[in-house]
């Protein structure tokens, strides 16, 4: 069965597209099959891979007028398929909201084929309505990318209690995997505090790979490619080749050691206090920890 992972952030720009990109095509590069799923009507992550959004995608398998297999296709990256969207997603958000079980579309779209990879990832839109909270309900966890500034915290309780939420009442296997720090520059002092506060109030739930903000990332999808095959040796390239390493070492599909010599650490002593102080830390699940 595929560790079907869903990519959460209501905050808009943090780089879930990109990280869901980049993120897919290494652990494609590992030799994982991986399915990437854009559920977003912006259909970023469709052009990011050089797909189109004219075609049949995600909408129409929501809407029962295509199945998942006849929209999913291949990608320049060997073991890496896309099930694609269109800005006719955006109208499912109004057709859900009436339906009975409106939040388990993309879990059962997804169901026919999860024997079939080994990762499926999918890219939510910047909102915590409908369309996340399908992607919510379709995955085993939840990975929140976040942007390493003062706003980016202030969202961050409002994630984790949606994420109770959805634990309680619609999938009780939802686990948060962890938070991945996007775009970091090391030479602004905020950017520096953001990573070590909430490295300090969550702990091994922060993925030790941060992802630095590097032009190239953002150069890639105007080329429709991931960034392995735009620029491999640059730094932004790197670093999701460990984040890749680090998310399936942290899975036990191989040795954890193997992904924390990879990952670059988040380095720092804690200080203060993270600013999410009403999250509790019991929805984090213990079981894919290697701590
Ligand atoms: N590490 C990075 N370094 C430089 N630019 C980046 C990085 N990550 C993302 N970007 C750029 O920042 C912008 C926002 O990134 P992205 O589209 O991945 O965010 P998002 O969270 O998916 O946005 P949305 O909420 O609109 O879906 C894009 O132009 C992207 O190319
Ligand atoms: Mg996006």
């Amino acid at each position: 069965m595929a560790r079907t992972v869903v990519f959460v952030n209501q905050k808009g720009g943090v780089g879930k597209t990109t990280t869901v990109i980049n993120l897919g095509a290494y652990l494609a590069l590992q030799g994982e099959r991986t399915l990437l799923v854009d559920f977003d009507p912006q259909a970023n992550l469709t052009s990011g891979v050089g797909g189109s959004a004219a075609k049949k995608g995600i909408y129409e398998v929501v809407s029962g007028q295509a199945e998942l297999r006849d929209v999913l296709r291949p990608t320049k990256v060997e073991g890496l398929f896309l099930v694609p969207s269109s800005i006719d997603l955006s109208g499912a958000t109004v057709e859900l909201v009436d339906k009975e079980d409106r939040n388990g579309y993309l879990k059962r779209a997804l169901a026919e084929v999860q024997g079939e990879y080994d990762y499926i990832l999918i890219d939510c839109p910047p909102s915590l309505g409908v369309l996340t909270l399908n992607g919510l309900v379709a995955a085993d966890e939840v990975i929140i990318p976040l942007q390493c500034e003062y706003f980016a915290l202030e969202g961050l309780s409002l994630i984790l209690q949606t994420v109770s939420l959805v634990q309680k009442s619609m999938n009780t296997r939802l686990k948060v995997a962890g938070i991945v720090f996007t775009m970091y520059d090391a030479r602004t002092k905020l950017a520096q505090e953001v990573v070590q506060q909430v490295t300090e109030y969550f702990k091994d739930r922060v993925f030790r790979t941060i992802v630095p903000r590097n032009v190239r990332l953002s150069e890639a999808p105007s080329h429709g490619l991931p960034v392995c095959l735009y620029d491999p040796a640059c730094i932004g390239a790197k670093s999701y080749e460990a984040l890749a390493l680090e998310l399936r070492g942290r899975n036990g599909r191989i040795a954890a050691s193997a992904a924390m010599g990879a990952a670059t650490g988040a380095a720092g002593a804690p200080v203060g206090h993270a600013g999410a102080g009403r999250v509790e830390p019991s929805l984090f699940g213990e079981s894919n920890s290697q701590e």
